[in-house]
C-alpha cells in the first residue's frame, strides 16, 4: 500500500523491514493521546487560520469516529502502517479525503511521538501516585493497630536493639514519601509540552505552541526545538524513581519473606496471598512477595536499556528513540501490579506479637542501654562500652539474661551502677527511654503518625498534599 512518506520512493519497502520497523505493537497503547493530541493541533490550526474552518471541523469529525471506532474495537490497525501515528492519520485521510492531509501541518511525527508519551506518562504517574497513598495509608494503619507491638531491631540481620513494631513499618512510610516526591517532581518535567518542535527546526507555519498548551493543560512549552524532539529525560527519570520505588517494595518484600520463615516465625500470610506447591503438601508458598522482589529486576533492566539507548545518539531525532515505549510501557505495568497487590495485602498479613517479644528478649539487646546507663553517670562512652561488653560476656558464660545479675554483681564491673539500673535494661524501657527525635519511643511513633495523618500535612489523610 501506498506509504503517507512514499512521494520520494521508487521501490516498495520489504516485508522484513516493514515488521523489524513497526512499533505498532506496543504503541498501539498511546492512540487515545494521539488523538488528543491531534484534536489540540487542529483547533490551534484552524484558529491560527492555517487551515480552513470547514476541513477542520471534517479532521475533528473524523477523529471522533476514528475514536469511537477503537473504542469498540472495530478499527482495524494496519501493521504495514508502521506505528499508531500514520494509521489513524491514514485511517482519517480515506474517511475525509484530502483535508484529513491538512492535519500534519507544522507538526512532525517526531514532536507528535514525544507528546504523546507525555500525555501518556502525564496520566500514569498520577495514578502511581495515587496507588502510592493507598499503600502510604495501609502502612500508617498497620503501624497503628500494631502500636505496641515490640520485635528486635535488626542490624546485619542480627539482632541489634528493641524497637516497636510500628516504627519498623513507617519506615517504608518515609520511604514511600519520598517515591511520592521524586515522581511529583518527575511530573514537573514531564509536563512540558513538545508540539509545534515540528521536524527538529519548527515550522514556518505559523503556529501558535501556548494555544495547543492551553488545551491540552501543559503550564509549559519546550523552549528549544531541537531538544524537544531528541529529549528522553523525562521518562528516564521517571523509570529511575520507580526503580527506587521497585527497591523499597522489594525490601518490604524480602523482610515479610524472613519474617514468615519458621525460624522467625514473625508473621503469618494470608492463605488468598500465598500458594501451594504442586508436590509437597504441606507449603505455602510467598510467591507474591518473591515475584515483587523478581519484578524489581526488570525495571531496573528498563533503566539500564533507555540510559543506553541515549548515550550515543546525536542531535536530534533518531529512529533508536523507538525503543523508548516498551520500558516505559512495562515499568508502568510492573510498578501499578506490585504496589496494588501489596496495598492488598498488608491489611491481610498476621503479625506474631509472642514470637517477635519473645525474640526481643533474647540476644542482650539492651546492652546499649546500660552502656548509656554508665554515659549518664558520667564514664566516657567508649569505657562504658568496654564494661557493658564485659557483662554480656560474663553473662553469655554463665547462661544467664541481665536481668538475672543481682546489683552486687552488676557493681563489680562498675560501680557507677546503682539499684536504679534494673528500669533501664528492660526492652520495653529501653524502647520508651529513647528521647532522640526519630527514635522507636512510643511517644515518638504516636507522634509521627499524628502528624502524617494531622490537618498540618494537608488533611487529606496520609502525607497530605498527595
Ligand atoms: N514510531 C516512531 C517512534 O516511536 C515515531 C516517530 C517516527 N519518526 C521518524 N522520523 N521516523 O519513535
Amino acid at each position: 500500500m501506498e506509504k503517507l512518506w512514499g512521494g520520494r520512493f521508487r521501490e516498495k519497502t520489504e516485508k522484513t523491514v516493514e515488521d523489524f520497523t513497526s512499533s505498532l505493537s506496543y504503541d498501539v497503547r498511546l492512540w487515545k493521546y494521539d488523538i488528543e493530541g491531534s484534536v489540540a493541533h487542529v483547533k490551534m490550526l484552524e484558529k491560527q487560520k492555517i487551515i480552513p474552518r470547514k476541513d477542520a471541523g471534517r479532521i475533528l469529525r473524523g477523529l471522533k469516529e476514528i475514536k469511537e471506532e477503537i473504542e469498540k474495537g472495530r478499527f482495524k490497525f494496519r501493521d504495514d502502517l508502521e506505528d499508531v501515528h500514520m494509521n489513524i492519520e491514514h485511517a482519517l485521510i480515506r474517511k475525509i479525503g484530502p483535508a484529513g492531509g491538512k492535519l500534519h501541518s507544522g507538526r512532525s511525527r517526531n514532536d507528535q511521538v514525544a507528546l504523546d508519551l507525555r500525555l501518556f506518562l502525564r496520566d500514569e504517574i498520577s495514578a502511581i501516585l495515587g496507588l502510592i497513598r493507598g499503600l502510604r495509608k495501609a502502612v500508617v494503619s498497620s503501624a497503628q493497630r500494631h502500636i505496641d507491638i515490640v520485635m528486635p531491631g535488626f542490624t546485619h540481620l542480627q539482632k541489634a536493639q528493641p524497637v516497636l513494631l510500628s516504627h519498623h513499618l513507617l519506615a517504608y512510610y518515609e520511604m514511600l514519601d519520598r517515591d511520592r516526591e521524586r515522581l511529583e517532581d518527575c511530573l514537573k518535567r514531564v509536563n512540558v509540552m513538545p508540539l509545534g518542535s515540528a521536524a527538529l527546526a519548527g515550522t514556518t507555519l505559523p503556529i501558535d505552541r501556548n494555544y495547543t498548551a492551553r488545551l491540552l493543560k501543559f503550564p509549559r512549552i519546550s523552549e528549544n526545538s531541537m531538544d524537544a524532539v531528541s529529549d528522553r529525560d523525562f521518562a528516564i527519570e521517571f523509570i529511575s524513581s520507580a526503580a527506587l520505588l521497585m527497591t523499597h517494595l522489594s525490601r518490604f518484600a524480602e523482610e515479610m519473606i524472613i519474617w514468615n520463615n519458621d525460624e522467625f516465625g514473625f508473621v503469618e500470610l494470608p492463605d488468598a496471598f500465598t500458594t501451594g506447591s504442586s508436590i509437597m503438601p504441606q507449603k505455602k508458598n510467598p510467591d507474591v512477595l518473591e515475584l515483587t522482589r523478581g519484578k524489581t529486576g526488570r525495571v531496573f533492566g528498563h533503566l539500564t536499556a533507555l540510559l543506553t539507548v541515549m548515550k550515543g545518539l546525536p542531535l536530534a531525532y533518531n529512529r533508536d528513540m523507538q525503543e523508548d515505549k516498551e520500558p516505559v510501557f512495562d515499568t508502568v505495568d510492573t510498578v501499578k501490579s506490585c504496589l496494588t497487590v501489596l496495598t492488598d495485602m498488608l491489611p491481610e498479613i498476621r503479625f506474631n506479637k509472642e514470637a517477635m517479644e519473645k525474640s526481643a528478649e533474647g540476644g542482650f539487646l539492651t546492652a546499649t542501654d546500660l552502656a548509656e546507663y554508665l554515659v549518664r553517670k558520667g564514664m566516657p562512652f567508649r569505657d562504658a562500652h568496654r564494661v557493658t561488653g564485659e557483662v554480656v560476656r560474663s553473662c553469655m558464660d554463665g547462661g544467664r539474661k541481665m536481668s538475672d545479675l543481682t546489683l552486687k554483681e552488676f557493681r563489680s564491673f562498675s560501680d557507677l551502677i546503682g539499684e536504679d539500673i534494673a528500669r533501664y535494661i528492660t526492652v520495653r524501657t529501653s524502647i520508651d527511654g529513647k528521647k532522640s527525635h526519630g527514635g522507636t519511643a512510643k511517644k515518638m511513633v504516636l507522634a509521627r503518625i499524628k502528624k502524617i495523618k494531622g490537618p498540618g500535612s494537608g488533611g487529606r489523610g496520609p502525607g497530605g498534599r498527595r
